[in-house]
């Protein structure tokens, strides 16, 4: 499976997937990573690894590029690499219609919530402001609405009365490292099928 990956920041969910890569745990080619910021450490990270990268920052040179300007680029960079599947992992900008329409591979999303709870941001916080006793991370494909695409899979785990936003953040990131590996092991083994647009989603076991 030829993967490209959005990013935003830190990378550590590259990294699980980079590592997985050169183990030959996981199935998958990383065929470029696209930022839009440029002074993301996942840049680090995958040139660290000799995979391609395109820095699409939207504050170039003092003047912010606008969302348009970045998909034209994005679309253009992804066309050459010929992903079969884009993952976006930490990745921070909101995508638009016409764009996620465009892109002719499915497209899904690391979210740091149990979706449909939690969509946005602040997600840990406002977990527990809520007093919720669970709370986890989720797997969806990216449509135009944000994080509202199809649920493809969650992990979750308990809250407890001393957590903090931090706290939690640190136990759901763990959780994000086993979860998105697995979620592309079963896309790439075809237990989960996503049509060519990412729109429509079934799951079948082998
Ligand atoms: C993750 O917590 C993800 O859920 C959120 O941003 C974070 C990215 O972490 N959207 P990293 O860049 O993979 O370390």
């Amino acid at each position: 499976l030829r993967i490209a990956v959005l990013v935003s920041g830190n990378g550590s969910n590259l990294q699980i997937l980079i590592n997985a890569m050169q183990a030959g745990a996981l199935p998958i080619e990383i065929v470029g990573v696209i930022s839009n910021r440029e002074d993301a450490y996942a840049l680090t990270r995958a040139k660290d690894a000799d995979i391609p990268v395109a820095v699409l920052s939207h504050v170039a040179s003092g003047k912010r590029m606008g969302i348009k300007t970045f998909e034209t680029h994005a679309s253009t960079q992804l066309s050459a690499w010929q992903p079969d599947l884009i993952v976006l992992a930490g990745f921070m900008r909101v995508l638009s219609a016409g764009f996620i329409d465009s892109i002719p591979v499915p497209m899904i999303n690391l979210h740091p919530a149990l979706l449909p709870a939690y969509k946005g941001l602040d997600t840990h916080q406002r977990a527990i402001q809520a007093g919720e006793r669970h709370h986890g991370c989720s797997i969806h494909v990216v449509t135009a609405e944000l994080d509202a695409g199809a649920v493809l899979t969650q992990a979750l785990l308990e809250v407890y009365q001393k957590d903090t936003a931090d706290s939690l953040q640190a136990r759901v990131q763990k959780l994000e490292h086993q979860l998105l590996p697995w979620t592309i092991l079963l896309l790439a083994k075809s237990v989960i099928n996503l049509n060519n647009q990412g729109k429509e989603t079934f799951s079948m076991l082998p």
